[in-house]
């Protein structure tokens, strides 16, 4: 038989016309000896098929096929995967799948483990699928508003011989003979690009030898970074904060935005300004709600780490994006510019989000030769393997600033999800490096 082939998203515009349509079958059910109902499966859409099943006996789900018969609008009153349906005349078994179908491997209620094994059979099922095309929405919702703001991507190494975070997470390897890391951050690389491209940004893997197993580290995630020339510290802060509302509102204005309800039904669009708040205000903060360290039994004081738990309880309870500001130099990264009004401090800022934790981490970055290269040396780094990084500071030192925004802990606040996992393709932390 002839007929023209659709993809399902397509169909809408064939109501009436004889069709052929490829696909897996997703779900069948059986209505009497000789009719079923096949929900098939095509890359982003879902709808049934009608047909008689003297020649369907063998048919399991996960296999695929191409059926021919006229496409309708589902009956009034009725409901159905993409509200059309298709009533069959005749189809092809295209792939067999075993008689059980992939029952044994699609089940979302094994252990996550070995759900994790059959990543790429789970794949298949509603949930992930539709994380996962939204990840790809929300990727290019990223790179969109990069490009009508004017900046250029660029496209860093992964393997590298330098350090931008502790020692503790570099993953390291045998290169050629050398020793060599994956990349933790592509800033150092960012920053070289501005004196080139102006302001660029990146959206490339990046590295963490993380050996505690938590709801939001990866092994391996990927990182939205920019670096901006020429900016101020709230510049900085400006540009983060119309990053995330932006992103948030085109995602939302996407032709398929509904895939953010239908995995997140209480997903809100982010209002300017989001609440910045200093590092000393969040101590204060801890202080007047009663937050104590638990280790001394005392009220936190300026210069201590805020461990995860407290941040926790105040990103909750304050329940809404926070850009947390100005900490002291101690507890921040070797590299950040110190704050003009108070040198105790850096120019650095975290994003926290509700329910995450932090998505985000930036600063300004320093910009004396001899500063840097001292910071390199108080915090025992060879400033010899990093004379690329200096050379920005001897040759047209400027201001500057970036960030580095965890896609994976942007999915996992967008959609909702319990554990990070739950957003990537193949997930990667300690322990788990397959498939
Ligand atoms: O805060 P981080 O460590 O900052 C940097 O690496 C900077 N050099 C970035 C820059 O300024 N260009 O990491 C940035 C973000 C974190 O806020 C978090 O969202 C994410 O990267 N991240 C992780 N995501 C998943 N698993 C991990 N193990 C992560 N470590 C960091």
């Amino acid at each position: 038989p002839t007929a023209k082939a659709h993809k399902i998203k397509a169909l809408q515009n064939q109501h009436g016309e004889r069709v052929k349509v490829f696909g897996w079958v997703h779900r069948i059910r059986r209505r009497g000896k000789n009719f079923m109902f096949v929900v098939l499966r095509d890359e982003n859409i879902f709808f049934i098929v009608q047909c008689q099943t003297y020649d369907a006996i063998t048919l399991s789900s996960e296999a695929t096929i191409c059926v021919y018969g006229v496409v309708r609008p589902i009956p009034e009153g009725q409901t159905a995967p993409g509200n059309q349906e298709l009533v069959a005349d005749y189809f092809e078994v295209i792939g067999h799948s075993p008689p059980d179908g992939a029952d044994t491997l699609l089940n979302e209620e094994f252990h996550p483990d070995i759900q994790l094994d059959n990543r790429h059979m789970m794949l298949r099922g509603e949930n992930i699928s539709k994380i996962l095309r939204l990840r790809s929405i929300v990727t290019q919702c990223f790179r969109d508003h990069y490009f009508d703001r004017g900046y250029y991507e660029t496209f860093p190494p992964t393997l590298v011989q330098t350090q931008v975070k502790g020692g503790s997470t570099l993953f390291c390897l045998d290169y050629f003979g050398e020793p060599a890391y994956l990349t933790q951050s592509s800033q150092f690389y960012l920053e070289t690009a501005c004196p080139a491209l102006g302001d660029v940004f990146c959206i490339t893997q990046s590295y963490r030898a993380q050996l505690g197993r938590t709801r939001r580290h990866l092994a391996e995630y990927t990182h939205v970074e920019a670096e901006c020339a020429f900016i101020s510290f709230d510049d900085l802060l400006d540009r983060i904060e119309d990053l995330i509302v932006d992103v948030v509102d085109r995602v939302l204005k996407h032709p398929e935005a509904h895939l953010v309800f239908e995995v997140n039904p209480g997903f809100k669009a982010r209002k300017r300004p989001l609440r910045r708040m200093n590092y000393s205000d969040g101590i204060e903060w801890l202080t007047e709600n009663g937050i104590k360290n638990e280790e001394t039994g005392r009220f936190y004081e300026f210069g201590e780490c805020i461990p995860v738990m407290p941040e926790r309880k105040m990103i909750d309870q304050i329940n809404e994006p926070i850009l947390f500001c100005r900490f002291p130099a101690e507890l921040k990264s070797f590299y950040m510019q110190r704050d003009p009004k108070d040198s105790r401090l850096v120019e650095s800022v975290d994003v926290l989000m509700p329910g995450v934790g932090k998505i985000a981490g930036g600063s300004m970055r320093m910009t004396d030769f001899e500063d840097l290269s001292e910071s390199f040396r108080e915090n025992g780094l060879k400033t010899e393997s990093y004379y690329w990084y200096l050379d920005q500071r001897k040759y047209g030192t400027f201001p500057h600033g970036g960030y580095g925004l965890g896609l994976d802990r942007f999915m996992k606040w967008l959609t909702k999800r319990h554990h990070i996992r739950d957003v990537c393709f193949y997930p990667r932390f300690v322990g788990r490096c397959k498939p």
